[in-house]
């Protein structure tokens, strides 16, 4: 199969598009076409070796597809002919490629009407979204929530999810990306190239923090006493707090298909609408990788495999 993969951690240029072999099915797995994969900002982090370093090579970029499942492992509960979308088990990443086997217990059916595009979209974002605002957050309706970096994948899917909830929306996004965020909910938007946010927003319930560095240490500074902050762009742990009255917490993004089942409901619901999309073929994925290595992406960049 056709897959883009690298053999040493470093810059877009490790990556290489070639022939790999085909996966089989173990027990409890299925294997799938995979019709479109998305990229994220994990695939240039691994790839950099910013995280811990891979345990294999060749090592296939991507954490989330969608496709059809074509074999099934003893145990797996799925048939040949079934659409699937899902993010895979952490460590067993390779998506940017043509097929895949992976546990059928982290995937769920695509829903009827929706495109493997618009699903595959919504997965690994909004997967992140529903465990970080619903689950570690625990937001509720009234409260004021301020969301770094509104016009990326993860935080446009908050933006909305927040505001189904009955949160009152503060976000921060480039003054090119305010429609966006206006579109998406936002309720307050700060310029964050023109104010300090520190500046413009405070007395917050919750923060949920996709941007890192010192956007994420600064963010303490906007919750009211008790209030919580939720960090995915800071590494494994969430940072100190700099004040002991607040919260810090990392989402644990699990993968299961009942989360899967949750974000499709809403992405069917209308409460989701598909992000902004930019997609690329599979043999240009470092040109999508380098565009997330940029930080300033808005909406989501997706790879079209079949
Ligand atoms: N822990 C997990 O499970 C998990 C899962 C998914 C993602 N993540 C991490 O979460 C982060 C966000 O991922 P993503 O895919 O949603 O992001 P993304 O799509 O790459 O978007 C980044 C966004 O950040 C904005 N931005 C950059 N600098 C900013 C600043 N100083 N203040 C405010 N906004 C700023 C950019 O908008 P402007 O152009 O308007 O600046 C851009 O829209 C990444 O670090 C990713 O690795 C973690």
């Amino acid at each position: 199969m056709k897959a883009v993969y690298f053999d040493e951690h470093g810059g877009p240029d490790v990556l290489k598009f070639g022939d790999l072999p085909d996966p089989v099915a173990g027990d409890g797995e299925i294997v799938a076409d995979i019709h479109v994969a998305s990229v994220n900002g994990a695939d240039w982090k691994v790839r950099q070796g910013s995280y811990a370093p891979v345990a294999f090579f060749p090592y296939i970029c991507g954490r989330d597809f969608s496709g059809v499942v074509t074999e099934v492992g003893a145990g797996a509960d799925f048939e040949v002919g079934d659409e699937v979308f899902g993010v895979l088990p952490v460590g067993q990443e390779g998506t940017y490629c043509e097929k895949i086997a992976t546990k059928a217990s982290v995937l769920a059916k695509k829903p009827v009407g929706v495109s493997h595009m618009d699903i595959d979209a919504v997965s690994l974002v909004g997967l992140t979204a529903v465990i970080s605002v619903e689950e570690t957050l625990q937001l509720r309706p009234g409260e004021k929530i301020l969301i770094q970096g509104g016009a990326g994948g993860v935080a446009g899917f908050a933006i909305q999810l927040a505001k189904h909830i009955g949160a009152h929306v503060v976000t921060t996004a480039s003054a090119r990306n305010h429609d966006y965020v206006r579109g998406l909910g936002a309720d307050e938007i700060i310029d964050y190239n023109a104010v300090d946010f520190t500046q413009a927003v405070s007395e917050c319930d919750a923060v949920f923090e996709t941007v890192g560095g010192e956007t994420g240490t600064r963010s303490f500074d906007v919750l009211k006493p008790g209030g919580r902050a939720a960090f995915i762009a800071s590494g494994m742990q969430s940072p100190e707090p700099t004040r002991n009255d607040v919260k810090s917490l990392r989402p644990s993004v699990g993968r299961d298909r009942p989360y899967m089942e949750r974000v499709a409901a809403l992405l069917q619901e209308g409460v989701i609408t598909v992000p902004e999309l930019q997609v690329f073929d599979l043999k240009n994925a470092v040109e999508a990788q380098k565009i997330s290595e940029s930080r300033h992406l808005r909406g989501k960049l997706m790879l079209k495999i079949r």
